[in-house]
């Protein structure tokens, strides 16, 4: 679909959201929910536990839950302020389900045919896998249009959804002759950490579905646990180069120097500058500290908030009536433009 100018007007604003599955990872940290702490000082935030989006496969009921609170106490722990931020679960305010409805009826069969998502989670038959996750992106659309977000910090693997997001922003612009209604929302995706792969395999992505719990630094993980996942990390033989250059084929070399540029905030060429000539023996143990120092104060304070569950959905409550004050006008603009009487 050709770009249009993007001329909306209104103010900026950041929506985000991570699925309450389980295995909440280093991938989800560093991807998405370090940057939504960032963020949260320069413009408006809001962020959601998608738990609509984790129904489209099966979850547990009282998994869910307890899931749902943990993805909460990640953001608070990550330093999330509450105060600042609009932190709420999904199913809370309805719109969500509204505006997806619509929009269900505004992208197109081919438009989410192609979606890469579906075809690796529906896996080899799709005839079994729900509806609900063959439209999913079509509610990632509504959870982000309902609040005209204008930035949506993710990681590298949500870029297509993104780009439907902005198809089905465009069409309903477009076909409704609403003008610039919905903004084209802008992935932040750019910096170090949209993409860590996994500890097993340099050429698949750190997953919470991945069977091995050791392809994956989880954000529960204790310092023994983190330190014994990173020297069981699949690594070869070889000296770290001095260039990036010099990690060309080496996948999982390469994953680990950005994970440490990115724990450290610094560029992996810098990594390399300080580790080059070193072999594996060195580097590991280096990376082990490190993750160790930035992880545990998170987990730790992950798990103080979990102790209190009354709290955390005390929180979620109160971002859910905020969020909805921000929704409400929206969603009843969209349905006067659409002729809902
Ligand atoms: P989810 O729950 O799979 O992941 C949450 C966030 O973590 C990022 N991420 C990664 N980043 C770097 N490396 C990895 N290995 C890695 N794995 C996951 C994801 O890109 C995501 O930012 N569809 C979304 C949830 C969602 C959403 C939204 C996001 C629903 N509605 C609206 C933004 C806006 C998802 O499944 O995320």
């Amino acid at each position: 679909m050709s770009e249009p100018q993007n001329i909306y007007q209104g103010p900026e604003r950041v929506f985000s959201g991570v699925q309450p599955t389980g295995n909440l990872h280093l991938g989800n940290y560093l991807g998405a929910i370090r940057k939504f702490v960032a963020l949260q000082n320069e413009m408006e935030c809001i962020f959601c536990v998608v738990d609509m989006h984790a129904i489209t496969q099966w979850q547990d009921p009282k998994e869910l839950r307890a899931q749902t609170l943990e993805i909460a106490a990640a953001y608070v722990a990550a330093g999330i302020d509450p105060e600042k931020a609009v932190i709420f679960h999904q199913s809370a305010v309805s719109g969500h389900a509204e505006l997806a409805w619509i929009f269900n009826c505004v992208a197109r069969m081919g438009w989410l045919n192609r979606m890469t998502q579906f075809k690796d989670k529906a896996g080899k038959d799709k005839e079994r896998a729900s509806v609900g996750l063959f439209v999913y992106p079509s509610l990632m659309a509504a959870d982000i249009l309902l609040y005209k977000a204008t930035h949506v910090p993710v990681g590298e693997d949500q870029k297509q959804h993104l780009e439907l997001t902005r198809d089905i922003a465009t069409k309903f612009n477009n076909e409704f002759d609403a003008g610039p209604f919905f903004p084209l929302p802008e992935p932040l995706i750019k910096g170090a950490g949209a993409r860590v792969m996994s500890l097993r395999d340099g050429s698949s992505k750190m997953s919470k579905s991945d069977p091995s719990d050791l392809s994956r630094i989880n954000l529960t993980d204790d310092a023994d646990t983190i330190a014994k996942k990173i020297k069981k990390a699949r690594t070869d033989p070889e000296p770290l180069p001095e260039t990036m250059a010099g990690l060309e084929g080496r996948l999982e070399a390469e994953n680990l120097i950005s994970i440490y540029a990115a724990l450290s905030d610094r560029t992996s060429e810098d990594v390399l500058t300080e580790y080059a000539g070193q072999g594996f023996g060195v580097f590991k143990p280096a990376l082990a500290e490190l993750a160790v120092e930035k992880l545990s104060p998170i987990t730790a304070e992950m798990r103080k908030l979990q102790a209190d569950p009354a709290f955390l959905e005390t929180i979620l409550k109160t971002g859910a009536a905020r969020a909805e004050a921000i929704a409400t006008p929206v969603l009843d603009d969209v349905k006067r433009i659409v002729g809902f009487l």
